[in-house]
């Protein structure tokens, strides 16, 4: 989510930029001890777009990034009112007088309140996680608050995107070959690894080297291999939108990313649905025309439901997803083509314009039971 602009951190210590009309020596001017010089509102304006500008770039990292876009999101609201008087109030209450450090603060004077906290919970606050451990018995904790949507409510939901997953978040007795994972995870990358992380694979013993031949993807991008298995995830949300607006349901508006289903048409409480289905790529396996419009073209017939979260490698068993999400998974692995892996990607970009979900997406690591729900709460999808 791009739309975090509650707060900006200010530094102490930064020599403060505030054009003409403001005192510019941060110890001098702003740390006096004479109560009536500055105090008050006295009607002068700092010249906060610079001084956003000048922090933009003090700041590390992260925080770095979100400055730079906040001059233009905050300063209208943010400006209006605001004196020297309340900046020096504000240097003086964080206490940066005499503070040669530089010292992370609070929210600056002026910002606009935000009603949402979009720091993502720890683990031990947040609802419960995906991916779950799907082997029958496997144990979870979490009692689920929000209900599971059934299939046919996560037919009345927009598909809004499609991505795939190097190998499966979910673990199933079908696909619960560790060894790529295991590897990344102590830092043993191979040669042909990529960077992202890998989940749990489909056996390849069963194959012969025909069946594991490489092929070279058109479309696809990135690890996309032959023997590798995907964990292919269509999104479903009720803040879809289908490509003209239509509320045809069917007919669906794909973008790369997650922004269409969490924030989409302005919704910031959607309900979504995500089916989850497991994908080996292999010579000379079956075809499937349209692997992108949904899991209803091969069969789905081994598929549990339960209440979890968003995924991805942005959290782990530390950092939790604030997100509440039904999920559909099914168990089964599915032989593929390479060519029909591969028209996925194509129809991927030449229908809807995507471009970075073409590769594939690093795989959370298998949620610890403590964050995921009780093994009662997995059941068949209805
Ligand atoms: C404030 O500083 C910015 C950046 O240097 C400049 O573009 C802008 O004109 C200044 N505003 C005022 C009111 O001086
Ligand atoms: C590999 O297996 C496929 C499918 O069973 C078979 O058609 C093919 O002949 C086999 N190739 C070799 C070299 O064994
Ligand atoms: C959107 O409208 C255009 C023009 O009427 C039509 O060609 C296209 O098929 C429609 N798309 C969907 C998804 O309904």
């Amino acid at each position: 989510m791009a739309r975090m602009i509650g707060s900006l951190l200010l530094l102490c210590g930064l020599q403060l930029v505030v054009g003409d009309v403001c005192p510019d020596d941060v110890e001098v001017d702003l740390c006096d001890t004479n109560p009536g010089e500055f105090s008050g509102s006295m009607g002068m304006t700092p010249n906060l777009t610079l001084l956003l500008i000048v922090l933009a770039f003090a700041l590390p990292g992260r925080a770095k990034s979100w400055a730079l876009l906040l001059p233009a999101v905050v300063l209208p609201s943010a400006v209006a009112g605001l004196s020297c008087g309340d900046v020096k109030e504000f240097y003086k209450t964080n206490q940066c007088c005499g503070s040669a450090t530089m010292k992370e603060l609070g929210t600056y004077p002026g910002a606009p309140t935000c009603p949402y906290n979009f720091q993502k919970p720890a683990c031990s606050m947040a609802g419960p996680q995906t991916p779950r451990d799907l082997t029958a018995n496997a144990p979870g904790d979490k009692v689920p608050k929000a209900i599971t949507l059934t299939d046919t409510q996560a037919n009345s939901l927009p598909l809004v995107n499609v991505h795939f997953h190097l190998g499966a978040e979910h673990k199933s007795e079908a696909y619960s070959d560790g060894t790529d994972s295991d590897a990344f995870d102590a830092g043993r990358r191979l040669a042909t690894t990529g960077t992202v992380r890998p989940g749990w694979m489909c056996p390849t013993s069963s194959l012969n080297s025909t069946q594991l031949q490489a092929y070279t993807f058109q479309y696809c991008k990135g690890q996309v291999e032959v023997g590798k298995s995907y964990e292919i995830h269509y999104v479903h949300s009720s803040a879809g939108m289908d490509a003209n607006d239509t509320d045809d349901v069917n007919a669906d508006s794909l973008s790369d990313g997650l922004g269409g289903a969490a924030n989409g048409r302005g919704l910031l409480n959607p309900m979504i649905v995500v089916q989850g289905q497991i994908f080996q790529i292999v010579n000379g396996a079956a075809t499937v025309d349209d692997m992108l419009h949904g899991w209803t073209v091969v069969g789905h017939t081994d598929s549990v439901m339960y209440s979890g979260s968003t995924t991805g490698t942005s959290h782990d068993n530390s950092v939790c997803s604030p997100y509440a999400i039904t999920w559909h998974v099914d168990k089964a692995c599915h032989q593929v083509s390479p060519e029909s892996f591969d028209n996925l990607c194509k129809q991927m970009k030449e229908m809807y314009g995507m471009d970075s979900d073409l590769y594939p997406h690093g795989s959370r690591i298998l949620v610890d039971k403590q964050y995921v729900v009780k093994s009662e709460f997995v059941v068949p999808l209805s």
